[in-house]
C-alpha cells in the first residue's frame, strides 16, 4: 500500500525518539490510546460519522477474554463498536487448535476484502493462535496483502501500539512474538455480559500433548500472581459480576512456578471467600494433575459450580501414552470415582478425539467404554486434525476418513444418549438459574444456566437477566429443560 492510500495521516507530532514515550507498562499503552484517539477523533470530526470496530472471536474461552481486552483498548482508542463486520476496523481473533478453523479465517478474509474494496477507511486485523504460526504469516503475505496488522498472542496488550504504528505508516503491521516477555496488568477491558466473566490465572502449557498446537501458539505455562487474580474479581464483583469462569489451559497446575508457589486448591478456597460473589467455574482440568485437595477444595467451597469438564482424549492406554498424557485408563476411571466418592451430584464433561493416527478398532473400544462407564453429562467430540509441528502429524499411520467417520458417529451417538437420561434425571426438581439473555428464537423466553451448566429456557423479561432466580424444571428437551420461575 502506497503513503497516499493511507488515509489515516497522522498530522501530531510523534516519533519513535519522543522522550515523553513512557517506559513501563501499562502507562506505556495508555498513552499509545491517546495517540491513536487523537487520529481517530479527527477523522471522525472530518468525516461527520463515528469510526466502527467490530471483533470476531474465533475458539476457546481464553480467545473470548482476549477479545474482551481488545475490545476495552479500542473503545479507548475513539472507536465505536459495531455489531457488523462491515467496519472501519475488524480484528479477527484466531484459534488454530484444528484446522477447519484456519480454514474457516481465510475464507472470511475474503468477504472481509469486499467491504474494504467499499470502504477506503478500513483496515483489517488478525491475532491470536494463527498468527503465531509461519505458514499463515507466509500466507498472509502472499495472497491477503489487505490485512493491515497482523500480531500474535503473546502481544494482545500492544493493539494500540501496533494500531499507531500502521496508522503514522504506509506499511502494514505484522508483529509476532515468539515469547511472552510479561504479564501486563491493568489495561481496560469491555465485558461482553455484566454479570460474569472470564479470569486468565495462567497462560500457555507445558504439556505438548503429542497432537495439541496449543504450546507452540501460547507458549509456555505463566501463572497470575494470586493477589492481581483476587484484586481484578473483586473489582468485577463490585461491577456486578455474579459468577467467574477461571481460565487456564491447565489450571490444576496453576501457581506451580510462581515465586511464592500456590495451589489451584488453594486459589480456588481465595476466590471462594470473596464477599458478593455467587458462582466459581474453571476450565481446563488435565486429569494427570487433579489432587486431592483440589477434589476436597470443591467440595468445601460452597460457590464452586456442580461440574467439573475433565478432558478424556482416549480410553486406550496405548493411545493415551502415544498422545503423552500421563495417565492410564484405570488412573481416569479411579479418579472419577474418588471425585463422585466427594461429590455426588457433580456434572462431569469431557473432550474425545477419534482418529488418533494409529487407532485401532480395539483402541476406540476402549474409548466407548470409558464413556459407558464413566457416564458423562456430555462431550465435546473431535475428529482428529493433523496439526504440522506437532510429534503426531509426522506419523505415517493416518486412519482413513471412512473409519474415522464411522467411529464418529457412533461416539456421538452414545454420547447423546446417555446425556440425554442424566438430563431428564432432574426433571421435576427446583434449582437456581443463572439469567444470561432473552432467548434467540423466542422473545417471551429468557435463558440460563443451572450451576452444572446446563441451559434452561423459562418465561420472563430482560428485567432477570443477571438475576439468579430458583426454577422448576418443567420439562427436558435433551439437552435443555423448559421451566419456571417459582
Ligand atoms: N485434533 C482434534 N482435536 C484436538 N484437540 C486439540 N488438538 C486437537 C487436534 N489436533 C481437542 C482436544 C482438546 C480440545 C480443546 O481440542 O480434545 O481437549
Ligand atoms: Fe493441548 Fe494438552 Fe496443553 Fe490441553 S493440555 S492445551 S490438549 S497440549
Amino acid at each position: 500500500m502506497d503513503r497516499s492510500e493511507n488515509k489515516y495521516e497522522y498530522k501530531g507530532s510523534l516519533s519513535t525518539a519522543d522522550t515523553d514515550i513512557p517506559v513501563t507498562e501499562p502507562e506505556r499503552q495508555y498513552f499509545f490510546m491517546g495517540k491513536v484517539k487523537e487520529i481517530i477523533e479527527e477523522k471522525v470530526q472530518e468525516l461527520g460519522r463515528p469510526l466502527t470496530f467490530h471483533v470476531t472471536t474465533f475458539g476457546c474461552q481464553m480467545n473470548a477474554r482476549d477479545s474482551e481486552k481488545l475490545r476495552g483498548i479500542l473503545l479507548k482508542c475513539g472507536y465505536t463498536e459495531s455489531d457488523s463486520e462491515d467496519a472501519d476496523l475488524v480484528l479477527y481473533n484466531t484459534c488454530t487448535v484444528r484446522e477447519n478453523a484456519d480454514n474457516k479465517v481465510f475464507g472470511r478474509l475474503g468477504v472481509l476484502h469486499g467491504y474494504k474494496k467499499k470502504n477506503p477507511y478500513m483496515m483489517i486485523g488478525l491475532c491470536g493462535c494463527m498468527a503465531q504460526e509461519d505458514v499463515v504469516i507466509e500466507k498472509l503475505k502472499k495472497s491477503y496483502p489487505f490485512v493491515d496488522i497482523v500480531f500474535g498472542t503473546h502481544n494482545v496488550y500492544m493493539l494500540a501500539e501496533i494500531l499507531l504504528e500502521r496508522l503514522t505508516s504506509e506499511k502494514k503491521v505484522i508483529d509476532v512474538r515468539q515469547k511472552a516477555d510479561r504479564i501486563v496488568e491493568n489495561l481496560p477491558l469491555e465485558r461482553k455480559y455484566s454479570f460474569k466473566s472470564g479470569i486468565n490465572i495462567m497462560f500457555g502449557c507445558n504439556n505438548f500433548c503429542s497432537y495439541c498446537i496449543v504450546p507452540y501458539v501460547r507458549g509456555r505455562e505463566r501463572s497470575r500472581e494470586p493477589e492481581a487474580i483476587i484484586s481484578e474479581i473483586k473489582r468485577l464483583v463490585a461491577d456486578g459480576v455474579k459468577e467467574v469462569m477461571l481460565l487456564g489451559q491447565n489450571v490444576n497446575s496453576y501457581g506451580k512456578n510462581l515465586e511464592n508457589p500456590v495451589s489451584f486448591a488453594e486459589l480456588l478456597r481465595m476466590v471462594n471467600d470473596i464477599d458478593g460473589l455467587d458462582r466459581i467455574r474453571f476450565m481446563t482440568s488435565h486429569p494427570k494433575d487433579l489432587s486431592d485437595d483440589l477434589i476436597d477444595a470443591m467440595a468445601e467451597c460452597d460457590k464452586v459450580c456442580n461440574h467439573l469438564h475433565l478432558p478424556l482424549q482416549s480410553g486406550s492406554d496405548r493411545l493415551l501414552k502415544d498422545m503423552n498424557r500421563h495417565y492410564t485408563k484405570e488412573q481416569y476411571l479411579t479418579l472419577v470415582d474418588k471425585i463422585r466418592e466427594r461429590i455426588p451430584d457433580i456434572a462431569l464433561t469431557t473432550d474425545i478425539i477419534v482418529g488418533y493416527p494409529g487407532e485401532t478398532d480395539e483402541d476406540f473400544e476402549e474409548t466407548m467404554d470409558v464413556v459407558n462407564r464413566v457416564q458423562y453429562d456430555s462431550a465435546f467430540t473431535f475428529i482428529y486434525s493433523k496439526r504440522s509441528g506437532t510429534p503426531a502429524a509426522k506419523r505415517d499411520d493416518q486412519i482413513p476418513e471412512d473409519v474415522i467417520k464411522a467411529r464418529f458417529d457412533r461416539l456421538l451417538s452414545t454420547v447423546r444418549s446417555i446425556g440425554e437420561k442424566k438430563a431428564e434425571a432432574l426433571t421435576g426438581q427446583t434449582l437456581p438459574v443463572l439469567v444470561e439473555e432473552i432467548n434467540k428464537q423466542d422473545q417471551s423466553l429468557v435463558t440460563g444456566r443451572l450451576t452444572n451448566n446446563s441451559v434452561v429456557h423459562l418465561k420472563g423479561d430482560s428485567s432477570l437477566i443477571g438475576q439468579i432466580i430458583d426454577v422448576h424444571l418443567d420439562e427436558c428437551k435433551g439437552f435443555y429443560y423448559l421451566g419456571s420461575k417459582v
